[in-house]
């Protein structure tokens, strides 16, 4: 048999979306690495800790236990009450099993509720640097991105006159992320009331609020969107998950809450595409939220001197503004006067894209260019890596940006 190199004819659908901007950096960082360079990878999204060892072990026990077969589709009863318990216990909101939905991360369910609620024509606001799934989803289900700008002038945080000169009666959702992936950024319960009064008069949008990154919050009081703004409760879709603030990413487990009409239409379509999400890492999760969770303490402790010793260090170069984060565990950092300078080999860096490759070819250090999150002129570094991986990785960064003219 003869594999043919021949395209096959894709749906309409597949050109409204685009491959990963970073698939091209990981990709040169892997033949660099199988050329025997050590690379020190800054592009990953996830926590570098294992899963804590009774979590992992529940799942165990849930094999022998024999919880290997089909689940409800929104996810087991119990891991939905538990869900509902950690929204009132920490988020002082209450739900119902019926308005949660477990899904195979919280990705899918991003994928689920857009595709249950856009038709062409509809607009999703998404305030940039965004996560880059968002834009991508939208458009697969149908729908039009609108990238709304937060700069570092408001602290990378939409505000509700930038709200306002972009929300109109096609608007269908309002897209927001705290703490945010990539700037780190945290709103306040006062950021979130003012945003509110401008989404008052539409009544017809409604509002994901991605909390994945809650537990994970350093010089800021998190606050959930529904809790911050109750009068919108009822047009909120409070999204959160095991894979950060576990260290979970491939157990594949998030959650959503919402009107329950909302979960009913994101029920039926996970019904009729991956049935329900893992039994085994059901349980884990299960496990997760049941548990205490006495190893965040020093797993933020030890992500804070990380971001305190990357800060330090990249602040030695003049070419780079960085803005310690509040949340999560990237840095996200202005590059712009590294732009447009000349190289030791006489080239000219003229995007943050080039400058990437550039430290990846010169400082051994993977990162991805802000154009990927929608804000250009930046890098997202990610410090959940070995301390001295994070440090030396600085370093480097910091020597290569020195020799540029
Ligand atoms: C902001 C944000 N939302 C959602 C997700 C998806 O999380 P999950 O692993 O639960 O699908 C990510 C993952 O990187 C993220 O950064």
């Amino acid at each position: 048999m003869t594999s043919q190199a021949s395209a096959l004819k894709l749906s309409s659908r597949m050109q409204q979306v685009s491959t990963s901007m970073t698939v091209a950096i990981a990709q040169r960082a892997r033949v660099l690495q199988q050329q025997g360079r050590k690379i020190i990878n800054m592009a990953s999204g996830e926590l570098d800790f294992d899963t804590p060892a009774a979590i992992c072990a529940g799942a165990v026990e849930a094999i022998h236990a024999g919880a290997t077969r089909y689940t409800n589709v929104a996810g087991l009863p119990a891991l939905k009450e538990a869900v509902c318990r950690k929204l009132l216990t920490d988020n002082k909101l209450t739900y119902q099993p019926g308005e949660v939905i477990v899904g195979t991360g919280a990705k899918q369910l991003i994928f689920n509720a857009f595709l249950a609620t856009i038709d062409p024509g509809d607009e999703v606001l998404i305030p940039a640097p965004y996560w880059v799934s968002y834009p991508d989803m939208v458009k697969i289900a149908g729908g039009t991105p609108v990238i709304v700008p937060a700069t570092s002038n408001t602290d990378f945080k939409l505000t509700a006159e930038s709200l306002k000169q972009h929300i109109n009666g096609n608007t269908r959702w309002l897209i927001l992320n705290s703490p945010g992936n990539p700037s780190g950024a945290v709103y306040s319960r006062e950021e979130y009331q003012a945003l509110a009064k401008a989404l008052q008069q539409w009544p017809q949008v409604l509002i994901l609020s991605d909390e994945i990154y809650e537990y994970l919050c350093w010089d800021r009081e998190f606050i959930s969107f529904a809790e911050a703004v109750p009068e919108l409760f009822a047009r909120t879709l409070t999204l959160n998950g095991v894979s950060k603030s576990y260290a979970m990413t491939g157990w594949r487990i998030g959650y959503a809450a919402g009107p329950q009409s909302l979960i009913d239409a994101m029920t039926t379509l996970q019904g009729q595409s991956t049935s329900n999400p893992s039994s085994v890492s059901q349980m884990a999760a299960l496990t997760a939220l049941n548990g205490d969770r006495d190893f965040l303490p020093q797993w933020c402790e030890i992500l804070r001197h990380r971001r305190e010793g990357a800060v330090a260090r990249l602040q030695r170069s003049s070419c780079l503004h960085i803005a310690a984060p509040a949340g999560a565990f990237y840095l996200f950092v202005d590059c712009q006067k590294a732009l447009n300078r000349a190289t030791a080999d006489g080239q000219q860096l003229q995007s943050d894209l080039q400058l990437a490759s550039y430290l990846l070819e010169h400082a051994g250090v993977a990162t991805v260019p802000g154009s990927a999150f929608g804000l250009p002129g930046h890098l997202r570094l990610t410090f959940s890596l070995a301390d001295q991986d994070v440090f030396t990785a600085c370093e480097n960064i910091v020597s290569v940006l020195e020799t540029l003219q």
